[in-house]
C-alpha cells in the first residue's frame, strides 16, 4: 500500500465535488441536523461533505472514518480553514473494519455518501451493525447507493471485496445493491429503511435512503 494512493481522488468526479458535498449537508439538515448533533461520516474521504458539515457543528461533534490517510490529509489541508479545524476539533479514525465504537459516541446522524456504491454486502452489514449499536434511539443513517435490478445497467453485487478506489486500490469501480436486500438486512437488525424522494445529481446517479431504529 502506498501512502499517496489516490492522492488526486476527491471522492467522485471533480465536476460534482461541490454539488455532492452540498447535498450531504442538505440531506442531513432535512433529517434534523442541529448544532449539537453528533455526526459520523463513514468513508469521509477528502471531506467533500465534511467541509460543509464541520463548520456548523459544536466542537468535537463531527467524526470521520477514513482509512486513506493521504486523502483525508489533503481534505484537511485544502478544503478546511485551519482555524475551523482548531475551533471545531473534528475527530478521525483510520480503521477499515467499519468499527463505529472507536469514538465512544452515540451518533444522532451517520452519513455514508458514495460508500455503499463500493462496498460488499458484508461491509454494508457491518455498517448497519455499527449504526444499530452506536446511534441514538432516534438516530438516522443516511446512505447513498445504486439500486440494482431497477435498470439494465446495475447488477446486484455479490462479491466480498470493496470495489473502487480506497486505501488499497486505485482502480475505479462501482457496484449496486438490490433495495429488497437492504430492507431485509435492516429488518434483521431491528432497523427500518426508507428511500428518499430526491432526484439523483446525474442521470442514473446515486439515490439516498434513510435507516432508523424500528
Ligand atoms: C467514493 S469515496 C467517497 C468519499 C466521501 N464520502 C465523499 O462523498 O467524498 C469512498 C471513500 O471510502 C473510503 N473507504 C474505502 N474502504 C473503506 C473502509 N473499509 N472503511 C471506511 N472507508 C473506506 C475510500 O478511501 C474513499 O475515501
Amino acid at each position: 500500500m502506498s501512502h499517496d494512493m489516490n492522492d488526486g481522488f476527491l471522492g467522485g468526479p471533480p465536476r460534482l465535488f461541490e454539488a455532492a458535498g452540498r447535498e450531504q449537508l442538505i440531506v442531513l439538515l432535512e433529517h434534523g441536523l442541529c448544532f449539537d448533533s453528533f455526526v459520523l461520516d463513514v468513508g469521509c474521504g477528502a471531506l467533500r461533505g465534511g467541509r460543509w458539515v464541520i463548520p456548523l457543528l459544536d466542537p468535537g461533534h463531527y467524526c470521520g472514518i477514513e482509512p486513506n490517510r493521504a486523502m483525508l490529509e489533503r481534505g484537511l489541508r485544502e478544503f478546511l480553514d485551519p482555524e475551523v479545524v482548531e475551533c471545531k476539533r473534528p475527530r478521525f479514525d483510520g480503521n477499515d473494519r467499519f468499527d463505529f465504537s472507536v469514538f465512544g459516541i452515540r451518533f444522532t446522524h451517520v452519513v455514508a455518501r458514495s460508500v455503499w456504491t463500493h462496498a460488499s454486502k458484508q461491509q454494508i452489514g457491518a455498517m448497519l451493525d455499527g449504526f444499530a449499536a452506536h446511534s441514538a434511539s432516534d438516530g438516522v443513517f443516511l446512505a447513498s447507493f445504486l439500486p440494482a435490478g431497477e435498470s439494465k445497467a446495475q447488477e446486484d453485487y455479490l462479491g466480498e471485496a470493496w470495489v473502487g478506489r480506497s486505501h488499497e486500490s486505485d482502480e475505479p469501480g462501482m457496484v449496486g445493491h438490490a433495495w429488497r436486500w437492504v430492507e431485509e438486512e435492516c429488518a434483521a437488525r431491528g432497523l427500518e429503511a426508507q428511500r428518499l424522494d430526491r432526484a439523483p445529481l446525474t442521470e442514473r446517479g446515486q439515490v439516498w435512503c434513510v435507516v432508523r431504529h424500528a
